[in-house]
Protein backbone atom coordinates (compact mmCIF):
# COMPACT_ATOMS: atom_id res chain seq x y z
CA UNK A 1 0.00 0.00 0.00
CA UNK A 2 1.68 3.42 -1.21
CA UNK A 3 0.70 6.26 1.23
CA UNK A 4 -1.11 8.73 -0.46
CA UNK A 5 1.15 12.03 -0.06
CA UNK A 6 -1.51 14.70 1.90
CA UNK A 7 -0.84 18.44 1.57
CA UNK A 8 -0.96 20.03 5.05
CA UNK A 9 -3.42 23.28 5.67
CA UNK A 10 -1.78 26.45 5.60
CA UNK A 11 -2.51 29.02 7.80
CA UNK A 12 -1.37 32.90 7.22
CA UNK A 13 -0.49 34.58 10.71
CA UNK A 14 -0.27 38.28 10.82
CA UNK A 15 3.33 38.65 12.54
CA UNK A 16 4.61 41.42 14.95
CA UNK A 17 7.65 39.74 15.39
CA UNK A 18 7.16 40.29 19.26
CA UNK A 19 6.93 37.66 21.63
CA UNK A 20 3.15 36.60 21.08
CA UNK A 21 2.71 36.54 17.96
CA UNK A 22 6.44 34.11 17.94
CA UNK A 23 4.99 31.94 19.94
CA UNK A 24 1.80 31.29 17.93
CA UNK A 25 3.73 30.45 14.97
CA UNK A 26 4.15 27.26 16.35
CA UNK A 27 1.30 27.15 19.04
CA UNK A 28 -0.82 27.38 16.25
CA UNK A 29 1.00 24.32 14.07
CA UNK A 30 0.90 22.01 17.03
CA UNK A 31 -2.80 23.02 17.95
CA UNK A 32 -4.37 22.65 14.31
CA UNK A 33 -1.44 20.50 12.57
CA UNK A 34 -1.28 23.44 9.84
CA UNK A 35 1.71 24.78 8.47
CA UNK A 36 1.80 28.65 9.57
CA UNK A 37 3.23 31.84 7.05
CA UNK A 38 4.16 34.23 8.64
CA UNK A 39 2.75 38.29 7.15
CA UNK A 40 4.65 40.97 8.43
CA UNK A 41 3.60 44.45 7.42
CA UNK A 42 5.63 47.81 7.81
CA UNK A 43 3.06 50.31 8.54
CA UNK A 44 5.73 52.86 9.84
CA UNK A 45 6.02 51.26 13.13
CA UNK A 46 9.55 51.35 13.74
CA UNK A 47 11.45 48.95 15.31
CA UNK A 48 13.18 46.26 13.66
CA UNK A 49 14.04 45.49 10.22
CA UNK A 50 11.53 43.60 7.80
CA UNK A 51 15.08 41.29 7.24
CA UNK A 52 15.17 40.59 11.21
CA UNK A 53 11.54 40.36 11.29
CA UNK A 54 11.26 37.64 8.35
CA UNK A 55 13.89 35.89 10.18
CA UNK A 56 12.32 35.17 13.20
CA UNK A 57 9.67 34.42 11.92
CA UNK A 58 11.26 31.36 10.16
CA UNK A 59 13.30 30.57 13.13
CA UNK A 60 10.29 30.23 15.20
CA UNK A 61 8.61 27.96 12.68
CA UNK A 62 7.24 29.52 9.60
CA UNK A 63 7.53 27.69 6.41
CA UNK A 64 7.51 30.98 4.74
CA UNK A 65 7.55 34.60 5.41
CA UNK A 66 5.84 37.11 3.36
CA UNK A 67 7.04 40.82 4.18
CA UNK A 68 5.47 44.14 2.80
CA UNK A 69 6.92 47.73 3.27
CA UNK A 70 3.46 49.34 2.85
CA UNK A 71 4.08 52.70 4.40
CA UNK A 72 3.41 54.42 1.52
CA UNK A 73 0.60 52.35 0.53
CA UNK A 74 -0.61 53.27 4.34
CA UNK A 75 -0.20 56.89 4.15
CA UNK A 76 -1.50 57.63 0.73
CA UNK A 77 -4.68 54.78 0.93
CA UNK A 78 -5.62 55.18 4.39
CA UNK A 79 -3.82 57.87 5.83
CA UNK A 80 -5.19 60.70 3.74
CA UNK A 81 -8.78 59.53 3.08
CA UNK A 82 -8.98 60.14 7.28
CA UNK A 83 -7.35 63.24 6.96
CA UNK A 84 -10.24 64.07 3.86
CA UNK A 85 -12.81 63.18 5.95
CA UNK A 86 -11.83 64.67 9.52
CA UNK A 87 -11.47 61.24 11.17
CA UNK A 88 -11.69 61.78 14.89
CA UNK A 89 -13.70 59.08 16.60
CA UNK A 90 -15.54 61.03 19.64
CA UNK A 91 -14.33 63.95 18.54
CA UNK A 92 -10.62 62.81 19.78
CA UNK A 93 -9.11 59.68 18.55
CA UNK A 94 -7.54 59.81 14.94
CA UNK A 95 -8.44 55.93 14.09
CA UNK A 96 -4.26 54.96 14.28
CA UNK A 97 -5.10 51.36 14.78
CA UNK A 98 -8.66 51.30 13.03
CA UNK A 99 -7.20 52.08 9.64
CA UNK A 100 -4.08 50.28 10.07
CA UNK A 101 -6.10 46.62 10.11
CA UNK A 102 -7.52 47.00 6.39
CA UNK A 103 -4.40 47.65 5.06
CA UNK A 104 -2.98 44.66 7.06
CA UNK A 105 -5.47 42.89 6.41
CA UNK A 106 -5.13 43.16 2.15
CA UNK A 107 -1.69 41.95 2.58
CA UNK A 108 -2.69 38.98 4.59
CA UNK A 109 -5.50 37.96 2.19
CA UNK A 110 -2.66 38.64 -0.62
CA UNK A 111 -0.34 36.26 1.03
CA UNK A 112 -3.12 33.75 1.57
CA UNK A 113 -3.65 34.00 -2.22
CA UNK A 114 -0.16 33.68 -2.91
CA UNK A 115 0.83 30.40 -0.24
CA UNK A 116 -2.91 28.59 -0.89
CA UNK A 117 -3.62 29.42 2.82
CA UNK A 118 -7.00 28.36 3.54
CA UNK A 119 -6.79 30.54 6.74
CA UNK A 120 -5.94 33.87 8.33
CA UNK A 121 -4.81 33.99 11.91
CA UNK A 122 -4.05 37.63 14.02
CA UNK A 123 -3.14 37.90 17.62
CA UNK A 124 -5.72 39.72 18.81
CA UNK A 125 -7.47 38.82 21.84
CA UNK A 126 -11.41 38.58 22.29
CA UNK A 127 -12.49 42.26 23.74
CA UNK A 128 -11.06 44.57 21.52
CA UNK A 129 -11.97 46.22 18.11
CA UNK A 130 -9.46 44.61 16.15
CA UNK A 131 -10.53 41.22 15.67
CA UNK A 132 -13.57 42.63 14.18
CA UNK A 133 -11.58 44.89 12.41
CA UNK A 134 -9.59 41.66 10.60
CA UNK A 135 -12.19 39.15 10.47
CA UNK A 136 -14.56 41.37 9.10
CA UNK A 137 -11.82 42.60 6.42
CA UNK A 138 -11.23 39.30 5.53
CA UNK A 139 -14.44 38.06 5.52
CA UNK A 140 -15.09 40.80 2.70
CA UNK A 141 -11.94 40.10 0.99
CA UNK A 142 -11.82 36.48 0.82
CA UNK A 143 -15.02 35.17 1.99
CA UNK A 144 -13.85 31.81 1.09
CA UNK A 145 -11.45 32.03 4.19
CA UNK A 146 -11.32 31.29 7.84
CA UNK A 147 -10.28 33.04 10.72
CA UNK A 148 -8.57 31.90 14.03
CA UNK A 149 -7.18 34.06 16.72
CA UNK A 150 -4.93 31.81 19.17
CA UNK A 151 -5.40 33.92 22.17
CA UNK A 152 -8.88 33.98 22.01
CA UNK A 153 -9.42 30.24 20.51
CA UNK A 154 -6.23 28.63 21.41
CA UNK A 155 -6.18 29.95 24.76
CA UNK A 156 -2.50 31.33 24.55
CA UNK A 157 -2.00 33.67 27.75
CA UNK A 158 1.01 35.99 28.25
CA UNK A 159 2.25 33.44 30.61
CA UNK A 160 1.81 30.59 28.42
CA UNK A 161 3.58 32.17 25.93
CA UNK A 162 6.27 32.68 27.87
CA UNK A 163 6.37 29.99 29.10
CA UNK A 164 6.40 28.57 25.42
CA UNK A 165 9.32 30.66 23.74
CA UNK A 166 11.86 29.77 26.99
CA UNK A 167 10.36 25.63 26.47
CA UNK A 168 11.63 26.05 22.78
CA UNK A 169 14.46 28.05 23.19
CA UNK A 170 12.77 30.65 20.89
CA UNK A 171 14.74 33.84 19.43
CA UNK A 172 12.94 36.54 21.41
CA UNK A 173 13.05 38.35 24.48
CA UNK A 174 10.70 36.88 27.43
CA UNK A 175 12.21 39.41 30.22
CA UNK A 176 11.56 42.71 29.02
CA UNK A 177 8.00 43.33 30.94
CA UNK A 178 6.12 46.17 28.88
CA UNK A 179 3.33 47.16 31.33
CA UNK A 180 1.00 48.19 28.38
CA UNK A 181 -0.55 47.21 24.87
CA UNK A 182 1.03 49.28 22.23
CA UNK A 183 0.24 49.79 18.61
CA UNK A 184 1.63 52.29 16.84
CA UNK A 185 2.33 53.18 13.10
CA UNK A 186 3.03 56.17 11.33
CA UNK A 187 0.08 57.90 11.82
CA UNK A 188 0.23 57.44 15.60
CA UNK A 189 0.48 55.38 18.47
CA UNK A 190 -1.87 53.92 20.57
CA UNK A 191 -1.18 52.78 24.42
CA UNK A 192 -3.63 50.89 26.78
CA UNK A 193 -3.55 48.42 29.95
CA UNK A 194 -1.57 48.92 33.25
CA UNK A 195 -2.32 51.39 35.44
CA UNK A 196 -3.99 53.16 32.74
CA UNK A 197 -6.88 50.88 33.53
CA UNK A 198 -7.49 53.03 36.34
CA UNK A 199 -9.55 56.20 34.87
CA UNK A 200 -8.52 57.83 38.35
CA UNK A 201 -4.81 57.85 37.48
CA UNK A 202 -2.97 60.14 35.20
CA UNK A 203 -0.31 59.16 32.38
CA UNK A 204 2.93 59.08 33.19
CA UNK A 205 6.25 60.17 31.13
CA UNK A 206 6.72 56.39 30.23
CA UNK A 207 3.75 56.06 28.30
CA UNK A 208 4.68 58.94 25.67
CA UNK A 209 7.65 58.25 22.98
CA UNK A 210 6.12 59.76 19.54
CA UNK A 211 5.67 63.38 21.85
CA UNK A 212 7.69 65.46 24.06
CA UNK A 213 6.09 67.27 27.15
CA UNK A 214 4.16 69.77 25.70
CA UNK A 215 4.98 71.98 29.19
CA UNK A 216 8.44 72.42 28.10
CA UNK A 217 8.64 73.38 25.20
CA UNK A 218 11.79 74.32 22.21
CA UNK A 219 10.49 77.97 20.42
CA UNK A 220 7.91 78.26 18.23
CA UNK A 221 8.49 76.31 14.98
CA UNK A 222 6.01 77.91 12.34
CA UNK A 223 5.07 75.70 9.10
CA UNK A 224 2.95 75.60 5.93
CA UNK A 225 1.10 73.26 4.60
CA UNK A 226 0.39 73.37 0.69
CA UNK A 227 -3.03 71.32 0.16
CA UNK A 228 -4.23 69.68 -3.53
CA UNK A 229 -7.67 68.57 -3.08
CA UNK A 230 -7.46 67.91 0.67
CA UNK A 231 -4.38 66.18 0.16
CA UNK A 232 -1.14 67.72 1.91
CA UNK A 233 1.44 67.85 -1.29
CA UNK A 234 4.57 70.28 0.51
CA UNK A 235 5.74 71.73 3.62
CA UNK A 236 7.44 74.79 3.45
CA UNK A 237 7.36 74.88 -0.30
CA UNK A 238 9.12 71.69 -0.73
CA UNK A 239 7.05 69.02 -2.38
CA UNK A 240 6.59 65.90 -0.46
CA UNK A 241 4.83 62.59 -0.47
CA UNK A 242 2.10 61.69 2.39
CA UNK A 243 4.44 59.89 4.04
CA UNK A 244 7.15 62.08 4.04
CA UNK A 245 4.80 64.80 5.07
CA UNK A 246 3.51 62.55 8.06
CA UNK A 247 6.88 61.73 9.24
CA UNK A 248 8.27 65.09 9.20
CA UNK A 249 5.49 66.40 10.92
CA UNK A 250 5.68 63.79 13.32
CA UNK A 251 8.80 64.88 14.36
CA UNK A 252 8.35 68.83 14.24
CA UNK A 253 4.94 68.84 16.12
CA UNK A 254 5.93 65.63 18.49
CA UNK A 255 8.93 67.81 19.66
CA UNK A 256 6.14 70.51 20.93
CA UNK A 257 3.68 67.72 22.47
CA UNK A 258 1.06 68.24 19.89
CA UNK A 259 -1.34 65.39 19.46
CA UNK A 260 -1.53 64.17 23.29
CA UNK A 261 -5.16 62.21 23.69
CA UNK A 262 -6.42 60.62 26.79
CA UNK A 263 -9.82 59.43 26.99
CA UNK A 264 -12.12 56.54 27.99
CA UNK A 265 -13.81 55.43 24.75
CA UNK A 266 -16.76 53.06 23.42
CA UNK A 267 -15.26 49.92 21.55
CA UNK A 268 -17.36 48.46 19.44
CA UNK A 269 -17.65 45.17 22.15
CA UNK A 270 -19.57 47.01 24.28
CA UNK A 271 -16.55 47.87 26.85
CA UNK A 272 -15.45 51.42 27.35
CA UNK A 273 -11.78 51.42 27.77
CA UNK A 274 -9.37 53.89 28.78
CA UNK A 275 -6.52 55.07 25.75
CA UNK A 276 -3.66 57.10 25.64
CA UNK A 277 -2.66 58.13 21.68
CA UNK A 278 -0.36 60.44 20.34
CA UNK A 279 -0.79 61.59 16.95
CA UNK A 280 1.48 64.91 16.60
CA UNK A 281 1.61 65.01 12.82
CA UNK A 282 -1.94 63.71 12.12
CA UNK A 283 -3.56 65.76 14.58
CA UNK A 284 -1.38 69.04 13.11
CA UNK A 285 -2.85 68.16 9.71
CA UNK A 286 -6.52 68.02 10.72
CA UNK A 287 -6.45 71.07 12.51
CA UNK A 288 -4.99 72.39 8.69
CA UNK A 289 -7.33 70.66 6.75
CA UNK A 290 -9.98 71.35 8.78
CA UNK A 291 -9.19 75.46 8.51
CA UNK A 292 -8.58 75.20 4.62
CA UNK A 293 -11.79 73.47 4.25
CA UNK A 294 -13.29 76.40 6.20
CA UNK A 295 -12.45 78.98 3.45
CA UNK A 296 -13.24 76.31 0.32
CA UNK A 297 -16.40 74.63 1.57
CA UNK A 298 -19.65 75.96 0.82
CA UNK A 299 -21.54 76.63 4.35
CA UNK A 300 -24.34 73.58 2.95
CA UNK A 301 -21.59 71.35 2.14
CA UNK A 302 -19.63 71.87 4.68
CA UNK A 303 -22.65 71.57 7.29
CA UNK A 304 -23.74 68.28 5.39
CA UNK A 305 -20.02 66.74 5.34
CA UNK A 306 -19.66 67.13 9.25
CA UNK A 307 -22.09 63.98 9.39
CA UNK A 308 -21.28 62.28 6.51
CA UNK A 309 -17.26 62.59 8.38
CA UNK A 310 -19.33 61.53 11.81
CA UNK A 311 -20.24 58.22 10.13
CA UNK A 312 -17.17 57.63 7.78
CA UNK A 313 -15.16 57.55 10.84
CA UNK A 314 -17.68 55.29 12.86
CA UNK A 315 -17.83 52.45 10.05
CA UNK A 316 -13.77 52.46 9.98
CA UNK A 317 -14.15 52.70 13.72
CA UNK A 318 -16.39 49.76 13.65
CA UNK A 319 -14.40 47.67 10.87
CA UNK A 320 -16.44 48.27 8.14
CA UNK A 321 -13.35 49.77 5.89
CA UNK A 322 -14.42 47.63 3.15
CA UNK A 323 -18.08 48.30 3.37
CA UNK A 324 -20.34 49.65 0.19
CA UNK A 325 -21.66 52.62 2.44
CA UNK A 326 -18.10 53.30 3.28
CA UNK A 327 -17.60 53.46 -0.26
CA UNK A 328 -20.45 55.54 -1.08
CA UNK A 329 -19.10 58.16 1.80
CA UNK A 330 -15.32 58.06 0.04
CA UNK A 331 -17.21 59.26 -3.35
CA UNK A 332 -19.04 62.07 -1.42
CA UNK A 333 -15.66 63.21 0.86
CA UNK A 334 -13.91 63.10 -2.62
CA UNK A 335 -15.86 65.07 -4.49
CA UNK A 336 -16.27 67.37 -1.91
CA UNK A 337 -12.29 68.13 -1.58
CA UNK A 338 -12.21 69.53 -5.23
CA UNK A 339 -11.37 72.91 -4.13
CA UNK A 340 -9.73 72.08 -0.79
CA UNK A 341 -6.41 73.56 -2.38
CA UNK A 342 -4.28 76.30 -0.89
CA UNK A 343 -1.87 76.73 2.02
CA UNK A 344 -1.89 76.53 5.85
CA UNK A 345 0.52 78.66 7.62
CA UNK A 346 0.00 77.62 11.16
CA UNK A 347 2.68 77.46 14.49
CA UNK A 348 3.21 74.58 16.17
CA UNK A 349 4.04 75.22 20.31
CA UNK A 350 3.90 73.68 23.65
CA UNK A 351 1.16 71.44 22.52
CA UNK A 352 -0.97 73.37 20.30
CA UNK A 353 -0.94 73.56 16.34
CA UNK A 354 -2.44 77.01 15.73
CA UNK A 355 -3.36 77.82 12.29
CA UNK A 356 -2.40 81.91 11.54
CA UNK A 357 -2.96 82.30 7.57
CA UNK A 358 -4.54 81.11 5.05
CA UNK A 359 -4.25 81.28 1.18
CA UNK A 360 -6.61 79.53 -1.98
CA UNK A 361 -6.94 80.11 -5.23
CA UNK A 362 -10.35 78.44 -4.74
CA UNK A 363 -11.28 80.05 -1.25
CA UNK A 364 -14.92 81.40 -1.28
CA UNK A 365 -14.23 84.35 1.57
CA UNK A 366 -14.41 87.61 0.17
CA UNK A 367 -13.02 90.41 1.74
CA UNK A 368 -15.29 92.72 0.04
CA UNK A 369 -18.50 90.58 1.78
CA UNK A 370 -16.34 90.66 4.46
CA UNK A 371 -15.18 93.88 5.34
CA UNK A 372 -16.57 96.30 7.70
CA UNK A 373 -14.91 99.15 5.58
CA UNK A 374 -16.20 101.49 3.54
CA UNK A 375 -16.89 100.25 0.72
CA UNK A 376 -18.81 96.83 0.86
CA UNK A 377 -20.34 94.91 -1.31
CA UNK A 378 -22.78 93.01 0.77
CA UNK A 379 -25.73 95.29 0.51
CA UNK A 380 -27.31 95.69 3.96
CA UNK A 381 -30.87 96.37 3.17
CA UNK A 382 -31.44 93.03 1.85
CA UNK A 383 -30.96 91.57 5.54
CA UNK A 384 -34.29 92.94 6.92
CA UNK A 385 -36.55 91.27 4.66
CA UNK A 386 -34.59 87.81 5.37
CA UNK A 387 -34.89 87.95 8.76
CA UNK A 388 -38.59 88.33 8.76
CA UNK A 389 -39.00 85.62 6.22
CA UNK A 390 -36.22 83.05 8.07
CA UNK A 391 -37.92 84.09 11.54
CA UNK A 392 -41.67 83.80 9.73
CA UNK A 393 -42.28 80.36 10.96
CA UNK A 394 -41.33 80.44 14.23
CA UNK A 395 -42.94 84.01 14.62
CA UNK A 396 -46.82 82.22 13.73
CA UNK A 397 -46.03 79.49 15.86
CA UNK A 398 -45.43 81.70 18.94
CA UNK A 399 -48.40 83.02 18.02
CA UNK A 400 -50.93 80.14 17.97
CA UNK A 401 -48.86 79.34 21.50
CA UNK A 402 -49.51 82.57 22.92
CA UNK A 403 -53.32 82.15 21.89
CA UNK A 404 -53.45 79.12 23.28
CA UNK A 405 -51.73 78.86 26.81
CA UNK A 406 -51.15 82.97 27.18
CA UNK A 407 -48.40 84.81 27.29
CA UNK A 408 -44.75 83.17 27.83
CA UNK A 409 -43.09 84.35 31.32
CA UNK A 410 -40.04 85.92 31.10
CA UNK A 411 -39.85 86.49 35.38
CA UNK A 412 -36.54 84.35 34.99
CA UNK A 413 -35.11 86.90 32.63
CA UNK A 414 -33.57 89.16 35.42
CA UNK A 415 -30.57 91.04 35.51
CA UNK A 416 -27.97 89.88 38.06
CA UNK A 417 -27.32 93.59 39.41
CA UNK A 418 -28.35 96.97 38.19
CA UNK A 419 -25.59 99.69 37.36
CA UNK A 420 -28.29 102.57 38.18
N1 LIG B 1 -8.73 51.32 21.08
C1 LIG B 1 -8.05 51.64 19.87
C2 LIG B 1 -8.82 51.14 18.69
O1 LIG B 1 -9.65 50.31 18.86
C3 LIG B 1 -6.62 51.20 19.87
C4 LIG B 1 -6.36 49.72 19.88
C5 LIG B 1 -4.91 49.52 19.95
N2 LIG B 1 -4.52 48.18 20.09
C6 LIG B 1 -3.65 47.75 21.01
N3 LIG B 1 -3.34 46.51 21.01
N4 LIG B 1 -3.11 48.57 21.88
O2 LIG B 1 -8.62 51.59 17.59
Amino acid sequence: MTATPTTKERIVLAYSGGLDTSVAIGWIAEATGAEVIAVAVDVGQGGESLETVRQRALDCGAVEAYVADARDEFAEQYCMPTLKANGLYMDAYPLVSAISRPVIVRHLVAAARQFGASTVSHGCTGKGNDQVRFEVGIQTLGPDLKCIAPVRDLALTRDKAIDYAERNNLPIATTKKNPFSIDQNVWGRAVETGFLEDIWNGPTKDVYDYTDDPAFPPAPDVVTITFDQGVPTALDGRSLSPLQIIEELNRRAGVQGIGRIDIVEDRLVGIKSREIYEAPGAMALMAAHRELENITLEREQARFKKTVDQRWTELVYDGQWFSPLKKNLDAFIDESQKYVSGDIRMELHGGRATVQGRRSDTSLYDFNLATYDTGDAFDQSSARGFIDIFGLSSKVATERDQRVQGLESLDDVAPLSRQD
